[in-house]
């Protein structure tokens, strides 16, 4: 099984990538963010894509989901270990630096190309656990190992709400969503795995909380940036560990 990475916020570049190879990442969903990189993290045979492109170059709503997707299907990945950075909304995931590992998801996106549905190929896929099981809790298990005494939680399941973006959310938008049973709220979720799915692939996500959501603690921008970057080597360091 190879794994492709995909990473948004603060993984724009990974420096820490020992790049063997690039493909351009052009599909006939048009091109990915960036191109897709082939190479070694930590030793761990990877392919790894930019979500939003180098220099943060696309907002949520502008990347091209299915382009990334197929993109790295297309330079062999059979799984895919995500990275999001959220807020945090219930009680337990609200302490910024705290990792979840997210068993659902619910979508308030909209406007996106979010199928590979052709007219005459209508693709009804089961969506009903949207993370794959196994790969779920190896990204579980070496986030605890990854996690020296005093690090931030990490929470095995949570749900992952969807947001549009790129603005963040209202309290009263976090409040609906808290009682549609979310844990946390990202941008970028959806529909990159729902069309993981389509083309038959694994995939879990591991997110990064860098916030408390709206209504629920203050947020800075300055902290938001922080926590991002200090949250960077420990998922590096739990994605490579959790490669099959
Ligand atoms: N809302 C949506 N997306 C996010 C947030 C948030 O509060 N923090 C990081 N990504």
């Amino acid at each position: 099984m190879t794994i492709g990475i995909i990473a948004g916020s603060g993984f724009d570049r990974l420096d820490e990538l020992e790049v063997l190879h690039e493909t351009h990442g052009t599909t006939p969903w048009g091109r990915a963010s960036a191109p897709v990189q082939q190479g070694r993290l930590h030793g761990q045979p990877v392919l790894f894509l930019s979500r939003h492109g180098v220099g943060h170059a696309l907002a949520p709503h502008e990347i091209n989901y299915r382009g990334n997707v197929a993109a790295l299907r297309d330079a062999g990945a059979s799984a895919l270990l995500a990275v999001y950075t959220v807020g945090g909304i219930t009680a337990g995931v609200l302490e910024p630096g705290t990792l979840v590992v997210p068993h659902q998801i619910v979508d308030y996106t909209w406007g996106r190309e979010h199928t590979y549905s052709q007219p005459g190929d209508v693709l009804h896929v089961d969506f009903s656990d949207p993370f794959d099981g196994p790969l779920r809790e190896a990204l579980v298990t070496a986030a605890r190992e990854e996690g020296g005494a005093g690090a931030p939680p990490v929470v095995d399941g949570g749900v992952y709400g969807a947001s549009q973006g790129p603005r963040l959310e209202t309290a009263a938008e976090i409040d609906r969503m808290e009682r549609d049973g979310c844990d946390v709220v990202g941008m970028t979720g959806m529909p990159e795995v729902s069309l993981a799915r389509e083309l038959g692939m694994r995939i879990a996500g591991i997110c990064l909380v860098v916030n408390p959501a709206a209504g629920r603690g203050v947020i800075s921008m300055d902290e938001i940036r922080e926590t991002a970057a200090a949250g960077r080597v420990r998922i590096l360091a739990t994605l490579a560990r959790a490669v099959p």
